[in-house]
């Protein structure tokens, strides 16, 4: 394949900006460009010395868009995606009602695998370019989603769920099937091609000690696989475990007390904390993921970013589909600023832009990989139209500064205004620019 060069407005991150004026915290070349070659960047910067080094390269001129790291989902549900808005009820009943019912249709492997190829559309119609996503308890779900992001070499870290009690049989493992499917996922695709595997107990009601004890068990096999779940998400859900687990000192303290616990876990919302619980996050290095849509349509409550951050604790941030109403990164960023601002918090477009690349590429110790468009890391792209809808179009015309323009895409965006998505320097989206 030809070289490619990409000709737009460059954003990258280098780190995170403490305000808007932060200026050191990103590059920001307005006639810039990254040339992709074999699915690596193989230079990024202005498109003066970016062409230089590029001469046989085909040129994709995408002024005046911006051309921006890929985006990064840190919690979604791979089989949830025909359950996306299923009215009126909270978590429990929601899980129940919807969820489980769904799930279990993905015993059926060729249902899975038509689902996977809608998923990964809609993540790259999105901009999204890395996943972290919860299978079904099924290893063929799993087998599915690693199989369909193989096929578009795109990055994917997944796991199949387990889960051995308080759910229909369909959708049951055991401890001991639950360990031996998911090591012989491990075995198949753990840091194969752009694949990495995440031990995935679905939260501690499904899970009877045993379960929790082999899962425990496996990450310490494969320390490093990721292991994620949830947390603290709703009070029903709370106090069900406290008397499924009457020992652990709080919710955290089961996963804490089978080993769990550790930087490369990722512990969904992780909303209702005690000051124990935050510390020990803290401590092990431990990410809450911030999944705003998701909170606010399940009425769970309010996630409190500034409090775990003032502890040092790095979080990430996510869509959660089905729960969650959307796949678009941005318009969680949207979400997200209302949820900060009911706390008095902030979100300002430059950190937003910064966590949905770059930070959550660092929650995931994938920097060096993904995130941003630096040299010699993997060709994930999007090119972003910040006048995409009349509304956008309008607001525009007033829009000040790079960061007010960050802030109308945050705000108003979706996947209209992902104007392309590249997934190893290839086009996803058909072709409109
Ligand atoms: N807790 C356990 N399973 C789930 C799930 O599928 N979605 C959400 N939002 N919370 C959960
Ligand atoms: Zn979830």
């Amino acid at each position: 394949m030809p070289d490619t060069l990409l000709r737009g407005r460059l954003l990258t991150f280098h780190d995170e900006p403490s305000s808007p004026d932060d200026t050191d915290a990103y590059s920001y070349v307005e006639d810039g460009a990254v040339l992709m070659r074999d699915g690596t960047i193989a230079a990024s910067g202005t498109f003066g010395d970016v062409a230089a080094e590029a001469k046989d390269a085909v040129v994709k001129d995408h002024r005046p868009h911006l051309l921006m790291a890929g985006f990064i989902d840190t919690h979604i549900h791979f089989p949830q995606v025909q359950i996306v808005a299923s009215w009126g009820n909270q978590l429990l009943d929601w899980l129940n009602g919807y969820t489980f019912p769904a799930e279990a249709d993905y015993a059926n492997a060729q249902h899975a695998r038509a689902m996977a190829g809608h998923f990964c559309d809609l993540l790259t119609e999105h901009g999204t370019t890395t996943a972290v996503a919860f299978c079904s308890v099924h290893a063929s779900s799993a087998e599915a989603l690693f199989s369909e992001a193989r096929d578009r070499n795109m990055r994917m870290v997944a796991g199949k769920t387990m889960m051995d009690r308080n759910a229909p049989n369909a959708i049951l493992d055991t401890a001991q099937s639950g360990y031996d499917d998911s090591k012989a996922l491990i075995e198949r695709w753990h840091n194969k091609g752009r694949a990495s595997y995440a031990i995935t107990p679905r939260f501690a009601i499904t899970s009877t000690p045993e379960q929790l004890e082999i899962s425990g068990a496996l990450a310490g096999e494969h320390p490093d696989c990721y292991v994620q779940t949830h947390l603290s998400e709703n009070h029903d859900e709370i106090a069900f475990t406290a008397t499924l687990f009457p020992q652990a000192r709080d919710y955290l303290d089961v996963y804490e007390g089978y080993g769990l616990l550790g930087p490369r876990m990722m512990l969904g919302h992780a909303i209702h904390l005690k000051d124990r619980e935050i510390g020990a996050i803290a401590e092990t290095g431990a990410h809450p993921v911030f999944c705003p849509t998701s909170n606010l349509f399940l009425g769970s409550g309010l996630f409190d970013d500034a409090g775990l951050r003032a502890r040092g604790i790095q979080n990430g941030i996510a869509t959660d589909i089905g729960a969650g109403t959307s796949y678009s990164m941005l318009q969680t960023l949207n979400e997200g600023y209302k949820i900060l601002q009911l706390q008095d918090q902030k979100l300002h477009a430059l950190r937003a832009f910064h966590w949905i690349t770059r930070g959550n590429a660092e929650v995931l110790g994938l920097t060096d990989k993904i995130g941003t468009l630096d040299a010699g890391t993997e060709a994930d792209v999007v090119v972003i139209n910040a006048r995409a809808t009349a509304a956008m179009d309008l607001r525009m015309d007033r829009a000040e500064s790079l960061s007010d323009e960050l802030f109308v895409i945050q705000m108003m965006g979706d996947d209209r205004a992902i104007a392309q998505t590249y997934v190893s320097g290839v086009p996803q989206k058909k072709d409109l620019t």
